[in-house]
């Protein structure tokens, strides 16, 4: 059974107590809103989450997107509004409370230590630590169940032949092959990818989508991706963000036919600054 397929571990209670309303949406936000100085970088923002749905958040530069991941992982504190995970109110609780209670997420900018292995970058994850503490417990044994779970994060990621290759020797494609793995290594309920295959090659881009496709089904997934043909075919249901501001939110059919989404990329060369 994959990473987060698996079932929740005995070692878990507090998960288990905490998540109290298991018929409420996985997520929900409510009028959530971040600003910056004058900026409203997200701007009251309401938005429900099915578990297990697979949901795209698309929009031009600037629009929002990495901020209102950031207000879902307790990196920022939105300025108003609510952030529900299971119905239970997370807005004030810390990220790594967060990630306890299985939010999980990779970043836009990558963030792997290219001297680690793909095996030690993984424990490092597993951890919840930094190499300067690496070495602490770098000789101790895996338990058999993280042991377990760190196969299966490798397995779903296509990335199990590589363990005891370097960061710094590996492809770029195979490096974000490696920040999902540690991502879905603590078995996330809920995970926020942020441009998993930015700066990928056409060809790096559809095994990346194999394996987004591959994902457990029980896996809620929010995908932040600036092709837009390639997100819409990796989702369910899109939210456009625009100006801080949701446009719309459609199925991908009605998103492609949308007058106002291609207004927003008409004429707007979102690609050009990754090329
Ligand atoms: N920490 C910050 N301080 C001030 N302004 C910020 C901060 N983070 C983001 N912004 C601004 O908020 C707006 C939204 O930024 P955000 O990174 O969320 O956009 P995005 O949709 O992820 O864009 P991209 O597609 O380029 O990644 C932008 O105008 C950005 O400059
Ligand atoms: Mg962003």
């Amino acid at each position: 059974m994959s990473a987060a397929g698996a079932p929740l571990p005995a070692v878990s209670p507090l998960r288990l107590r905490i998540a109290t309303d298991v018929t409420a949406p996985i997520l929900q936000l409510q009028n959530v809103s971040v600003r910056f100085g004058g900026l409203s970088a997200v701007d009251q923002v309401s938005l429900e989450l099915r578990q297990g749905e697979r949901r795209a958040v698309i929009g031009p530069n600037g629009a929002g997107k990495t901020t209102l991941f950031n207000a879902i992982t307790g990196v920022i504190r939105p300025s108003a509004g609510r952030v529900l995970l299971e119905g239970r109110d997370i807005t004030r609780m810390p990220p790594n409370r967060r990630a306890y209670l299985g939010i999980g997420r990779t970043f836009q900018i990558t963030n792997l230590f290219a001297n680690l292995t793909v095996a030690e970058n993984m424990r490092l994850a597993l951890r919840g630590t930094s190499p300067s503490k690496f070495r602490l417990f770098a000789a101790d044994r895996l338990t058999s169940e993280d042991a377990a779970r760190l196969d299966a994060a490798l397995e779903t990621s296509r990335l199990a032949h590589r363990r005891q290759a370097t960061v710094r020797e590996m492809s770029y494609g195979e490096q974000r092959q490696l920040e999902l793995a540690m991502a879905l290594v603590l078995r996330p309920r809920l995970l926020l990818l942020d441009e998993p295959a930015a700066g990928l090659s056409a060809m790096e881009r559809i095994y990346f989508a194999e394996i987004v496709k591959g994902l457990p089904k029980d896996l809620t997934m929010v995908l932040i991706e600036h092709d837009m043909d390639l997100a819409l075919r990796l989702v369910d249901y899109v939210s456009v963000l625009n100006h801080g501001r949701l446009l719309v939110e459609a199925d991908p059919d009605s998103i492609r036919a949308n007058e106002a989404v291609q207004e927003v990329y008409l004429g707007k060369p979102h690609h050009a600054r990754r090329a």
